[in-house]
């Protein structure tokens, strides 16, 4: 009894060395029916011994590796949310019918009334204004159309996209050579969470817009930053 007990031990010490391989000592598989006999015979055998110690370590590999795709899955899934958070998108027209807007003596905020999209809801319909949910880089574009052919005309199409109340571009077509003009800027911005995106009319500045949507002002969030 002292005798296996004593090979045991010398089981477990060969099993814990880091240079043992899955084969057995004398190169044998450990899962080598010899040795699967061994152990149905004699549970207090060295072969059997051995034998669950290469099952233990087996298991604890097993484990290793199943805590491991679990935390590997658990970070998949919060990225994946993550992103589907942050998305955010709005795309705005002027007006649905034939209308103009300006030219006004005083630089006046525009209101695009009619919504395409406003994914994450961060365009306000109320004020023309686009909060950045988060931080992140945005592609930004507007479209400005203005025709002299409408009612009270001066062709002048022009307008001010900014941020914070800081220009960010001033697209502008200002020809009194012919009867409409159009002009659109597309940019890439970083935003913080919290800046404020709107387009102004400068004085002077006329837009004219039917339902074909000349006038748009459309913004989304490219990729988050924090
Ligand atoms: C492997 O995981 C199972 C289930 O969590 C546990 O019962 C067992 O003791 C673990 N085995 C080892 C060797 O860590
Ligand atoms: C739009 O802005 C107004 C004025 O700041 C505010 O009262 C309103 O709650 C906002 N609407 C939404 C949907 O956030
Ligand atoms: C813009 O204004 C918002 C709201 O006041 C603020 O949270 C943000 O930090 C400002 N951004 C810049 C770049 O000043
Ligand atoms: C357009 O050009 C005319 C002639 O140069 C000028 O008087 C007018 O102020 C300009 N309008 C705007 C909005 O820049």
């Amino acid at each position: 009894m002292r005798a296996i007990v004593m090979l045991c031990l010398l089981g477990v010490a060969v099993a814990n060395d880091p240079y043992y391989s899955w084969n057995g000592p004398n190169g044998k598989e450990s899962t080598d029916p010899a040795t699967e006999n061994v152990c149905l015979m004699d549970t207090a055998s060295c072969g059997c011994c051995l034998m669950q110690k290469q099952m233990w370590r087996m298991e604890t590999f097993f484990n290793m590796s199943l805590s491991q795709l679990q935390r590997d899955l658990e970070r998949a899934e919060a990225a994946l949310h993550n992103l589907r958070a942050s998305r955010s998108a709005f795309s705005v027209a002027l007006t649905d019918t034939r209308r103009c807007l300006g030219p006004f003596r005083e630089a006046t905020a525009i209101r695009y009334e009619v919504v395409f999209l406003n994914l994450g809801a961060g365009y306000n319909t109320s004020t023309g204004v686009f909060t950045a949910p988060r931080a992140g880089v945005y592609s930004l574009a507007l479209t400005v159309y203005s025709d002299a052919g409408s009612p009270g005309a001066t062709l002048a199409a022009c307008a001010r996209l900014r941020r914070n109340g800081s220009v960010l571009a001033a697209p502008s077509e200002n020809n009194t050579q012919d009867q409409e003009d159009s002009t659109s800027v597309t940019m890439a911005v970083q935003l913080n969470a919290g800046d404020r995106v709107d387009v102004t009319l400068p004085a002077g500045c006329f837009l004219c817009d039917s339902s074909s949507h000349f006038n748009t002002f459309t913004g989304f969030l490219l990729y988050a930053t924090d």
